[in-house]
C-alpha cells in the first residue's frame, strides 16, 4: 500500500470521485463547483479516492473546515493528519488568516477529531451547541409539547405570511431598543426556511417571536428560535415549539433536531431540563480555532 499522505488540492472533474467522502449536506458543494472560497484536499490510497477535507475561506479571512472523512479501512494510520495539514495550508492560500471548525461530541470517532486537532496546535474544544434530536413518538409525552390554548391577545401564523409592514415594524422596534440577540435575528436565518412549521408569534399586533426551521437531510432542524425578553420568561416559546411540532406531520417530517446556543443560558436550561428527558439523541456541538500565523 502507498503511503496514506498522498494528499492533493482537487480539480473539479475529480469532485465526482471524492462526494460520498463528507456529510450529505456538503455534498451539493461538489456538484455545482463554482465557489471561489471552496477548499477541498483528496486523499489517495493506491489510486483510490479514500479521504477528504472540505471547507471554505470567507473574505474576512476565516477558513472553516466543513469535514474531514477516512474510509474506516485507512483510518488510524495518519491519512486525516496529512488532509488538515494540506487543508490548513490550501486555505493559508487562499487567503485564510483563521481556521475554525465545528463538529459534534458524542459520535465514536469525536476522539480522534479532538485528537487530530490538538496535535495539529488548535485551540481547546468549547461547547458551542446543544443538539436534541427527538421524534414525534419521543416527544409525545413530553409536558411542554401539549397544545395549550393561546392568549386572547396572541396568536400564531406562519413565518412566511409576515407582511411587509410587520417586517418594517420589527426592525424598527429592534432598532430603537434592540432587544433580539444578535445570533437570533430572523433575517438572518430565514432563506429556504421550510414554509409550513416556521412560525411567527404575534402579540398585540407586534411580531414578538419566531422558530425558523430548516429541511435537513429529512430532519426539521429548528435553526432559529428566540421569543421578546419580556415573554421570556414565561415560557412563552414553547408556545411556537408545539405549534411548530403539531405541523411537522403534514409537512412530512417525523424527526426534529434542535440546536440551542450555549450562550443562551435559559434556552440550553430548558433543553438539558425539558428535552433531554424526551430526545433520541442529547449531545453538543464543540468548536476550537487556529491562528494561521503558526501555520
Ligand atoms: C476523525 C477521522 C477523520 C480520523 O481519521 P484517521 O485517518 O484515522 O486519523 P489519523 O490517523 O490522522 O489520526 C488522528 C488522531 O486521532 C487519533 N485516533 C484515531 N482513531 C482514533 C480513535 N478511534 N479513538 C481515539 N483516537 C483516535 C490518532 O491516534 C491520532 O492522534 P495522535 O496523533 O495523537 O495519536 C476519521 O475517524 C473519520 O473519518 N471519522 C468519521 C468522520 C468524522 O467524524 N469527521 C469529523 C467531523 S467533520
Amino acid at each position: 500500500m502507498t503511503p496514506p499522505a498522498d494528499c492533493f488540492v482537487l480539480q473539479p472533474h475529480d469532485f465526482w470521485l471524492y462526494r460520498r467522502l463528507t456529510f450529505p449536506a456538503f455534498r451539493g458543494w461538489l456538484d455545482t463547483p463554482s465557489d471561489p472560497g471552496l477548499v477541498a484536499v483528496g486523499l489517495r490510497v493506491d489510486g483510490a479516492s479514500a479521504g477528504l477535507a472540505l471547507g471554505w475561506v470567507a473574505d474576512d479571512g476565516q477558513a472553516t473546515l466543513a469535514s474531514v472523512f477516512v474510509l474506516p479501512e485507512h483510518r488510524g494510520q495518519g491519512g486525516a493528519t496529512a488532509l488538515l495539514a494540506h487543508w490548513s495550508r490550501q486555505a493559508a492560500q487562499s487567503g485564510a488568516t483563521a481556521l475554525q471548525a465545528t463538529w459534534r461530541s458524542g459520535q465514536p470517532t469525536t476522539a480522534a477529531v479532538e485528537a487530530l486537532l490538538a496535535r495539529a496546535g488548535w485551540s481547546a474544544p468549547q461547547p458551542r451547541m446543544l443538539v436534541v434530536v427527538a421524534t414525534l413518538g419521543s416527544i409525545a409525552d413530553a409536558p411542554w409539547i401539549r397544545p395549550q390554548a393561546l392568549p386572547a391577545d396572541m396568536r400564531i401564523l406562519p413565518w412566511q405570511a409576515v407582511d411587509a409592514e410587520a417586517r418594517a415594524a420589527l426592525r424598527a422596534s429592534h432598532a430603537e431598543n434592540p432587544w433580539i440577540a444578535p445570533d437570533l435575528v430572523p433575517f438572518d436565518h430565514e432563506a429556504r426556511c421550510e414554509p409550513h412549521t416556521s412560525c411567527a408569534l404575534v402579540w398585540k399586533g407586534d411580531v414578538v417571536g419566531w422558530v425558523i426551521n430548516h429541511a435537513v437531510d429529512g430532519v426539521l432542524r429548528f435553526t432559529c428560535s428566540f421569543m421578546h425578553p419580556r415573554l421570556q420568561r414565561l415560557g412563552r416559546i414553547v408556545l411556537l415549539y408545539q405549534a411548530a411540532v403539531a405541523r411537522m406531520p403534514a409537512a412530512g417530517f417525523d424527526t426534529g433536531m434542535w440546536t440551542v446556543p450555549v450562550w443562551h443560558p435559559r434556552m440550553a436550561d430548558f433543553a438539558r431540563r425539558w428535552m433531554a428527558p424526551h430526545a433520541t439523541r442529547f449531545d453538543e456541538t464543540r468548536g476550537a480555532g487556529k491562528s494561521l500565523a503558526a501555520v
